[in-house]
């Protein structure tokens, strides 16, 4: 066994007199030195610019602008570049079509039928093809969303430690129904299955972020902060 392994709490990386703590979120197994602050931070979820740039806090999930817009254009300019890029990849553009809609809903938000007629015109596929890939994953919204989408686990884990109390205050305290979005077009609110972040009950994903250990009184605060962040980027 490892030095690092055999200290106390198996968390190597941290000073051996220092008390273990579980941290609340899944960014720091002990393997990387980072801070709640550098994984939650700008440098890290901030805004993605236009050419690709940083990944996002959860990376299987597609990005999304925080001013999307659903009559962006199927792609120009650093877009256009990073679709030619996904092209230039893959010999089959069958397999170039998950980072393709990635790329639309980035800028859209959701794909729409006719964003799914576009792209399948883009990659020379069959409508139909296109339309079942893009049915099957839950990620691709297929409606127009909030500015933030809120995804709150209700599955076994985060269930027995309050998922659904979780689900129903941010219901409540964003003032919307579930899957419809709030008067002031910031939150969406859904109910997803396991988020992979068990150890941190109850699990939330909000746009590309994770926000781990959520309970019921956490969530007006966590709202504001998102309110403020909204009116800061568009002041
Ligand atoms: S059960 Fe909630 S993240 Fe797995």
């Amino acid at each position: 066994m490892s030095e690092a392994t055999s200290s106390s709490g198996g968390s190597g990386g941290r000073a051996d007199d220092a008390p273990f703590r579980n941290p609340g979120w899944a960014g720091n197994t002990g393997s990387f030195d980072l801070t709640e602050d550098q994984v939650r931070g700008e440098d890290y979820v901030g805004t993605r610019p236009p050419d690709g740039g940083h990944p996002s806090g959860a990376p299987t999930y597609p990005y999304m602008l925080e001013d999307k817009d659903p009559e962006a254009a199927l792609f120009e300019g650093a877009h256009l570049e990073r679709f030619e890029k996904i092209r230039s990849r893959y010999p089959d553009s069958r397999a170039a079509l998950l980072p393709t809609l990635n790329l639309a809903q980035e800028l859209r938000g959701h794909v729409s039928p006719a964003t799914m007629r576009e792209v399948s015109d883009l990659l020379e596929l069959s409508e139909a093809y296109v339309r079942g890939v893009t049915t099957f994953y839950t990620m691709y919204n297929k409606a127009p969303v909030g500015r933030y989408l809120v995804q709150v686990c209700t599955n076994i884990s985060c269930n027995l430690c309050g998922g659904d109390e979780v689900l129903a205050a941010f219901l409540e305290h964003a003032g919307t129904e579930m899957g419809e979005t709030s008067e002031d077009g910031l939150f969406t609110i859904t109910e997803v299955e396991c988020l992979a972040a068990c150890g941190f009950p109850t699990a939330v994903q909000i746009n590309s972020r994770y926000f781990e250990n959520v309970t019921p009184e956490d969530v007006p605060a966590l709202l504001d902060r998102l309110r403020s962040e909204a009116k800061a980027e568009t002041d």
